[in-house]
């Protein structure tokens, strides 16, 4: 993990996360085209003026193709606010890391605002689409939290740390999670681990932490189902506003209208 550090000073941020985006050179998944839904989630979002940092949680890519990722760095290079990105079991971080890299994108794993850090940690085990947060970042936790002990901390990861009662998503779970919350349980700084993957809302409490997940731009999941299933859920985004006291207020939006409706491929994932 980048030790580098981005101070962004301000005292109730407002962030957006967009998450499994999905983009690739032929746009489809599953009878959604990806930019479009993308492109029309996005424009939802605009309705926020203030925002101060932007969390694109993994599954950038579909087919981890050049045109994928410029694609997304088109889209956000131009930013006012840093875009920060983590790699999702689909994504090739080699290329994430040459390719997501201008302008307003930043590949710093760590943001420190004026009451909050965020760590953003990279659960990919690569070939797999399950996933695990290797010792090293585990620490970096621990580390972290030292160094700046009176911070609440956000963990940003992709894969989800707690059960979906879904059986087939949960085979591709952090196979880790129990190593995660005991470390966690050591460090009462840790208010919230926001990931995607699931491709769906989630929002719940975890041995006193929130645990939140967001939609995908694309392909919505079906909740609580123990076969794949695609949901007509439309597209969203969730927004969160960090307070200093160590609550987060958060929404999900998703795009009006039944615009992208998925066609069910039971390969498709
Ligand atoms: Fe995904």
């Amino acid at each position: 993990m980048s030790q580098d550090m981005l101070s962004l000073g301000m005292v109730n941020p407002q962030l957006l996360q967009f998450s499994d985006l999905h983009l690739s050179k032929d746009e489809q998944l599953m009878g959604i085209n990806c930019d479009e839904s993308f492109a029309a989630v996005k424009a939802l979002a605009a309705q926020f003026h203030d925002i101060d940092l932007t969390l694109l949680t993994g599954d950038i890519s579909q087919d981890n193709s050049e045109t994928s990722y410029q694609k997304c760095c088109e889209v956000f290079r131009y930013q006012k606010h840093p875009v920060a990105w983590i790699t999702g079991n689909h994504d090739d971080v080699s290329m994430q890391n040459e390719l997501l890299c201008e302008g307003a994108i930043t590949p710093t794993k760590r943001i420190l605002f004026k009451h909050w850090q965020l760590l953003l940690l990279n659960s990919q085990i690569e070939g797999q689409v399950c996933g695990a947060i290797k010792n090293q970042e585990l620490e970096f936790i621990a580390s972290a939290a030292a160094e700046y002990p009176k911070h609440h901390i956000m963990l940003v990861m992709h894969h989800h740390p707690v059960a979906m009662e879904s059986a087939w998503i949960d085979k591709h779970c952090l196979k880790n999670s129990d190593e995660l919350w005991q470390v966690v349980g050591g460090i009462p700084q840790v208010k919230s681990v926001m990931f995607g993957h699931v491709h769906q809302e989630v929002d719940i409490v975890h041995n006193n932490v929130r645990v939140l997940g967001a939609p995908s731009t694309s392909v919505q999941f079906t909740p609580k189902q123990d076969e794949f299933s695609v949901d007509n859920l439309q597209p969203g985004f969730r927004h969160l506003e960090l307070l200093a006291n160590g609550t987060i207020k958060t929404r999900v939006y998703r795009v009006d209208a039944d615009k992208f409706i998925p066609v069910f491929d039971p390969s498709g994932y």
